[in-house]
């Protein structure tokens, strides 16, 4: 049985914030009003960014869940009264097609090219998973982007402790980057989503990187 910690999901303030669903847009180049600083989530389909989003705003049934990959397929944004939250469609559908994939390819670079809104973007990889070959791709786009990324380990209440810091530890120089860059987190226990929410806070409150 993973170890829970303890009181893992004490109160930030982002959870505490009102928020409302803007629309679902198929341009990642919509124009939205007013114009605002954005942080988008991105990751592979399932990896658990609409659960993650639900969780950091404190709202289960905001962001739609389901167990069925490529749920998200519009980029859909919400509103808090001084940024927005972007969740983008995951990438890396076993079941989607070349035209879905390249367009989802599109969609992203579309996203992070065109919008000079972005403040950060929030990329989320399953602490269970090696990265793909699709996790490269967009580490690499993001990077050449020059957005600040905050990088988020999802669903770590599948392993135990020990398995956490491991799989922490090998996808950190898989990413090359440092330990204490990587955010451990998990939608259903709560652990991780307050020091998130602080850093997702944090970025907007920066506004889009020049
Ligand atoms: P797409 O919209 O298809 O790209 O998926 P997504 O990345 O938005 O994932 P979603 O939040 O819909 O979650 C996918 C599945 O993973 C669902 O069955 C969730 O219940 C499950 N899940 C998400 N987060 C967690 C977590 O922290 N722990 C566990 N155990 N399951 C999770
Ligand atoms: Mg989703």
């Amino acid at each position: 049985m993973p170890s829970r910690g303890s009181a893992p999901s004490r109160a930030h303030p982002l959870a505490i914030l009102p928020i409302e669903f803007v629309g679902s847009f198929p341009d990642p180049r919509v124009r939205l009003d007013p114009v605002l600083p954005e942080v988008a989530f991105v990751g592979r389909s399932n990896v658990g960014k609409s659960s993650l989003l639900n969780a950091l705003v404190g709202k289960k049934g905001l962001a739609r869940v389901s167990a069925t990959p490529g749920k998200t397929t519009l980029v859909n944004v919400f509103r808090l009264p001084s940024f927005y939250l972007v969740d983008l469609p995951g990438y890396g559908f076993a079941r989607a097609s070349k035209t879905a994939r390249a367009g989802f390819r599109e969609l992203l670079d579309g996203y992070l090219q065109a919008r000079d809104t972005v403040a950060g973007v929030v990329w989320l990889l399953d602490i269970r998973r090696e990265l793909s070959t699709e996790d490269e791709t967009i580490g690499e786009l993001l990077a050449e982007s020059g957005h600040p990324v905050l990088a988020v380990l999802t669903k770590i209440d599948k392993l135990g402790r020990v398995a956490i810091q491991e799989r922490t530890a090998a996808l950190a120089a898989a990413l090359r980057l440092p330990l204490d860059q990587l955010q451990p987190t998990s939608a259903v226990t709560g652990e991780g989503i307050a020091d998130l929410g602080e850093s997702v806070l944090a970025a907007a409150d920066q506004g889009p990187h020049q």
